[in-house]
């Protein structure tokens, strides 16, 4: 499938690891000048970078500043914006709500909702100006999922995808469709690393990371494909929504969660 994204501009938040680094991967590969923001670069990303047209701009979007920075960068690179893709995102595993206090709740929406805010603030009148423009928001299952292990991630999610909505409606007349993802669980460092998700989930059990990851979680989550979603996966919905193949495609939230979620 020809996407038509060749040598459009976009701006990746979160793009060092986990889906935000497959995004890049695949915006890279189909001809797109991708502008990366992280804190830190990985191996990964060096390796995108020297093969394609990728800026890597070091960056901490949980900051009032981080993002505005990050698209300023790309608008000064290559003089205009025609893609962003709010990915970046994190929670930690909480035992109970009576022990998330106001400062880790602001850390979470920090960055799993402001970031999405400012950037889409700082982006907008760029991908106006650009016309045939569009946002993907990364959302979660948990938008609609709400979970106590996540309490404070899930209200931020719901919250991004309250956003989405609201973005849509007003930006869709003046060219810039607004759509979101929702992934359940991804094979990322979110779950993988060292005190990660998977790490929680085995200590729980009583069993291995990779038995949590490749079997308690899709059996326990009740994810009908009998596996978590691969980076990949989430990258390719992306790249559709902000292809001009989705051009009449606005204001909607793609769940991709192996049949986890159980209505409609
Ligand atoms: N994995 C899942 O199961 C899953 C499911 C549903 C939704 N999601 C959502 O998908 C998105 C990506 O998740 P992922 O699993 O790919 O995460 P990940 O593997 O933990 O990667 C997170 C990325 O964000 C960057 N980042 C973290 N804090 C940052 C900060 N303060 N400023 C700038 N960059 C920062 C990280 O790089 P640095 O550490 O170098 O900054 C990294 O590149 C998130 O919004 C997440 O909520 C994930």
């Amino acid at each position: 499938m020809e996407l038509q994204l060749k040598d459009k501009v976009a701006v990746v938040t979160g793009a060092s690891k986990g889906i935000g680094l497959a995004v890049v991967e695949r915006l890279a590969r189909e001809g797109v000048k991708v502008v990366a923001g992280s804190r830190s670069s990985t191996p990964e990303l060096d390796a995108l970078a020297a093969e394609h047209d990728v800026t890597i701009v070091p960056v901490d979007l949980s900051t009032a500043q981080g993002a505005q920075t990050l698209v300023q960068q790309a608008v000064d690179r290559h003089g205009h914006l025609d893609i962003l893709v709010n990915n970046v995102g994190a929670a930690e595993p909480r035992e109970s709500f009576l022990k998330v206090d106001d400062a880790a709740w602001q850390r979470i929406f920090d960055l799993t909702f402001f970031s999405a805010v400012r950037a889409s603030r700082a982006a907008l009148p760029h991908l106006i100006a650009a016309g045939g423009a569009a946002i993907v928001n990364i959302s979660s299952i948990n938008a609609r999922l709400p979970f106590p292990m996540v309490v404070d991630y899930s209200a931020a999610k719901a919250a991004l995808t309250n956003l989405n909505k609201s973005l849509s409606e007003e930006f869709a007349p003046q060219g810039v469709r607004v759509n979101s993802i929702a992934p359940g669980p991804v094979r990322t460092p979110f779950w993988t690393a060292p005190g990660g998700f998977a790490d929680a989930t085995a200590a729980s059990a009583g069993i291995t990371a990779q038995e949590a990851l490749n079997v308690a979680v899709p059996q326990g989550m009740g994810i009908t494909t009998g596996r978590i979603t691969e980076a990949y996966e989430v990258a390719d919905l992306a790249l559709f929504l902000a292809s001009p193949l989705a051009a009449n495609i606005t204001g909607t939230e793609t769940l991709i969660d192996g049949g986890q979620a159980k209505t409609l």
